[in-house]
């Protein structure tokens, strides 16, 4: 997990406030494509290229103290692209549990993953059952990926239960709230994160954690996902450190909660 230190990293680092860094990172990792294709190179080694990216980014967060990092790796539309690209896809998270485990566990990382996983490649699901297991009992943070998910596919799944216990009489209309339409998604027991990245230059969500996002920061970046750096991190923190979370109030009720 070490790579060496730029002097910018260095830099941004120390300007970080560790006592205010969001407990939860989530990130649209996008771009592969577009970096591979910029190259003359096929669309997949974009996604090889992307895993350092991923490496970085998780010692990046370890080092400053985020407890929650959750990655977008492949989204429920994302099965409508060629078939040999996902294929590949599903080959690389494979190869990359497999030979990143032992590293995750020595630096504490817990592995989960949030999503439709039943839809996924045998072989996917044993590796990510295998990883997923072997780091259940690590503290130091979570990195969550995000396969074959949808906000939208959790929010219907989340909604045909609520319908059922309903109708089953388990739970009474007066039960709903948002604290336990949290607790039915898939991301339930994760704090929500205070701040969403995303790369490549487009601004837009794709279907991302809709409902836990409500009042996340959002920050965006040119950078394409195989370029990105624990700078581009770094830089992403220190500009949520700046911002004023308001959450509806008015800046002189935050300066003076009464
Ligand atoms: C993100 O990169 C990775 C996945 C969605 C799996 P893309 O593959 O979307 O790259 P672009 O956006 O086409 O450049
Ligand atoms: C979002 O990226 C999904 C992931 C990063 C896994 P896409 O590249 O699929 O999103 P769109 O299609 O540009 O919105
Ligand atoms: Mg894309």
């Amino acid at each position: 997990m070490n790579t060496p230190h730029t002097s910018t990293e260095q830099e941004l680092r120390e300007r970080i406030d560790p006592a205010r860094v969001p407990v939860h990172i989530a990130v649209i990792m996008d771009g592969n494509g577009r970096w591979a294709e910029n190259k003359g190179e096929h669309r997949v080694q974009g996604h090889v290229n992307g895993v350092q990216p991923i490496r970085e980014t998780l010692t990046g967060a370890t080092e400053i103290g985020i407890k929650y990092l959750t990655l977008y790796a492949f989204s429920t539309e994302n099965w409508s692209r060629p078939k040999a690209e996902v294929d590949a896809l599903m080959e690389l998270l494979v190869n990359t549990l497999a030979s990143e485990v032992s590293e995750l566990h020595e630096n504490g990382v817990r592995l989960n993953a949030i999503g439709d996983l039943d839809s996924l490649p045998v072989g996917c699901r044993g590796a990510l059952k295998k990883a997923m297991d072997h780091t259940a009992g690590n503290m130091r943070i979570t990195l969550t990926l995000a396969l074959s998910y949808s906000a939208r596919w959790d929010i219907l799944r989340m909604v045909r239960g609520v319908a059922n216990d309903i109708k089953e009489g388990r739970i009474g209309m007066h039960d709903i709230d948002e604290k336990a339409i949290s607790a039915r998604l898939s991301t339930s027991g994760i704090p929500h994160p205070e701040l969403l990245v995303r790369t490549s230059g487009e601004h837009r969500i794709s279907n991302f954690l809709l409902w836990e996002i409500a009042y996340a920061e959002l920050w965006f970046t040119p950078v394409l996902w195989p370029d990105f750096r624990k700078e581009h991190l770094y830089q992403a923190v220190l500009d949520f450190q700046q911002r004023e979370r308001r959450f509806g109030r008015t800046r002189e009720q935050l300066q003076d909660p009464q």
